[in-house]
C-alpha cells in the first residue's frame, strides 16, 4: 500500500499500520477501557441524515468561515496532540506546515515534540496551544508566557484529562514518551525499519516546551498515564480555569467541555469558546459522543460563545452535519494523525485535500454555496431500528 492508495481516513490508517511498530500505532488508535466511546465518536454521525437541496447553482461555492476570530479555509480544526515526533520524524512541523498551506487552525501540545517558538516562527496561520495544568505552578507560567511572546492565537485549557484514562493497548504495548524498546516489543521496531532508523538517527526526541522544568517524557521514560498521574494537578477547578484566563489574557479556550452546565459555567468564566470533547475516547469511556452532545449544548449556550465538535470525524459530510446541529466549527485529532504517522507533510496534505474535496463536494450536493447555509432544517434524526 503506498500514499497514492489513500483515498479516505481509514486508508491512512492501515498505511499507518503497516508502517509503525505497534505500540506506536497502539498509541495513536488506541483509547480507553473498550473503546467505545471511540467508535461512537464516529457512529453518531450515522445517527443523522442529510436532506439535500437541488437546482441551487453550486458552481461557485465558499467554505471559509471565521473560527475564534480568524478566518479558516475550512469549517475544520486539527486538534491538538501530544509526542508527534514518536508518529514520524518531521512531527508538529508537518502539521503546521500542512495547515497553513490548507488555511486551517491547528494547535500543538503541551507535549509537543517542537518549541512554541520554532512553531511561531514557522507558520503565520492560526495556531492554539493546549495547556495541561501541572502541579509545578512555574511550569504553567513558563508555557503561557512563551504562547504570549511568540504570539500564539489562542489557549486552549485541557479539562477532560485530571487523570489518565484507562489505555489497555498502552498497559500491553509498554508505550513510553519517549518510545522505549522493550522484549516484549524490540521485534515490531526490528520490523519497521524506516521509523526505527528515522526515529535512531534524526533529530533527538524532546519535549521543548516541558523539559525546561521536569525530565519525565524527555530524559525520563514514562507512560503517558503515569505522565498524567504524577505531573497534572488535580486539584484544577473552575477559579483554576478563570485565573489562567486572566492570566493568559487572550483568545480562551475550554477543551473537553460535554455537559450543558458546564458550557454555561465555560460562558460565565468569559471564554471564548468551548470544544465539546472526550478526548478522543481516550479518557472517560462510555461518555457520549460530542455529536451527540451538541443540540443540548447549542440549546444552552449558543450564540454565546463558540462551539467546536471535536471527535470521530472522518468525513467531509460529518463537518457539515456538525455545522447544521449548531457548531462553529468541527475538529479531530486521527484525521490527520494517521496520514502524519504514513507519510510526515505529504501524508496531512493529501489527507487534508481528500478532507477538503469531500466538503466542498457535500455542499454541492446539499445545494449549499455557504457555510452559514448550513442550517439545522437540512438534517434530521434518524430512528434507529
Ligand atoms: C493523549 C494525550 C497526550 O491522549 O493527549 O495521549
Amino acid at each position: 500500500m503506498r500514499l497514492s492508495d489513500c483515498h479516505n481516513i481509514d486508508d491512512f490508517r492501515k498505511l499507518a499500520k503497516s508502517r509503525l511498530p505497534f505500540p506506536v500505532f497502539d498509541y495513536i488508535d488506541g483509547a480507553a477501557d473498550d473503546e467505545l466511546t471511540k467508535a461512537r465518536n464516529t457512529r453518531s454521525y450515522d445517527g443523522v441524515d442529510l436532506v439535500p437541496d437541488v437546482l441551487a447553482g453550486v458552481a461557485d461555492i465558499d467554505t471559509s468561515c471565521t473560527i475564534l476570530g480568524r478566518k479558516s479555509a475550512l469549517p475544520l480544526m486539527l486538534s491538538p496532540t501530544a509526542v508527534q515526533r514518536a508518529f514520524h520524524w518531521q512531527g508538529e512541523t508537518a502539521v503546521a506546515k500542512a495547515a497553513e498551506k490548507f488555511g486551517l487552525w491547528f494547535g500543538i501540545s503541551s507535549l509537543a515534540t517542537r518549541s512554541i517558538e520554532d512553531i511561531a516562527a514557522m507558520t503565520s496561520g492560526p495556531k492554539l496551544f493546549q495547556l495541561y495544568v501541572h502541579k509545578d505552578t512555574g511550569l504553567n507560567t513558563n508555557m503561557i508566557e512563551r504562547c504570549q511572546a511568540s504570539g500564539f492565537d489562542a489557549l486552549a485549557l485541557t479539562v477532560d484529562t485530571i487523570v489518565s484514562g484507562k489505555r489497555e493497548r498502552c498497559l500491553r504495548s509498554g508505550f513510553t514518551t519517549p518510545p522505549r524498546f522493550t522484549p516484549a516489543s524490540i521485534l515490531s521496531y526490528a520490523t519497521r525499519p524506516q521509523w526505527t532508523l528515522d526515529y535512531l538517527f534524526r533529530e533527538k526526541f524532546s519535549l521543548p516546551n516541558l523539559d525546561t522544568h521536569v525530565s519525565e517524557g524527555s530524559s525520563k521514560a514514562v507512560s503517558i498515564a503515569e505522565y498524567f498521574n504524577t505531573m497534572l494537578d488535580t486539584s484544577m477547578d473552575w477559579d483554576t480555569a478563570a485565573a489562567i484566563r486572566q492570566q493568559w489574557g487572550g483568545t480562551f479556550v475550554l477543551k473537553g467541555v460535554m455537559s450543558a452546565g458546564d458550557a454555561r459555567r465555560a460562558v460565565e468564566i468569559g471564554a471564548d469558546a468551548i470544544m465539546i470533547s472526550n478526548h478522543g475516547g481516550r479518557q472517560l469511556d462510555g461518555s457520549r459522543a460530542p455529536y451527540d452532545q451538541l443540540p443540548e449544548i447549542v440549546d444552552a449556550v449558543g450564540g454565546e460563545i463558540e462551539i467546536i465538535c471535536d471527535g470521530g470525524i472522518r468525513r467531509g459530510t460529518h463537518a457539515l452535519k456538525a455545522m447544521c446541529s449548531g457548531a462553529t466549527a468541527a475538529s479531530g485529532g486521527r484525521l490527520y494523525l494517521y496520514a502524519l504517522a504514513a507519510a510526515g507533510q505529504d501524508g496531512v496534505e493529501r489527507a487534508l485535500a481528500i478532507l477538503k474535496d469531500e466538503i466542498e463536494r457535500g455542499m454541492r450536493l446539499m445545494g449549499v454555496t455557504q457555510v452559514d447555509q448550513l442550517t439545522n432544517d437540512r438534517i434530521r434524526q434518524r430512528t434507529l431500528l
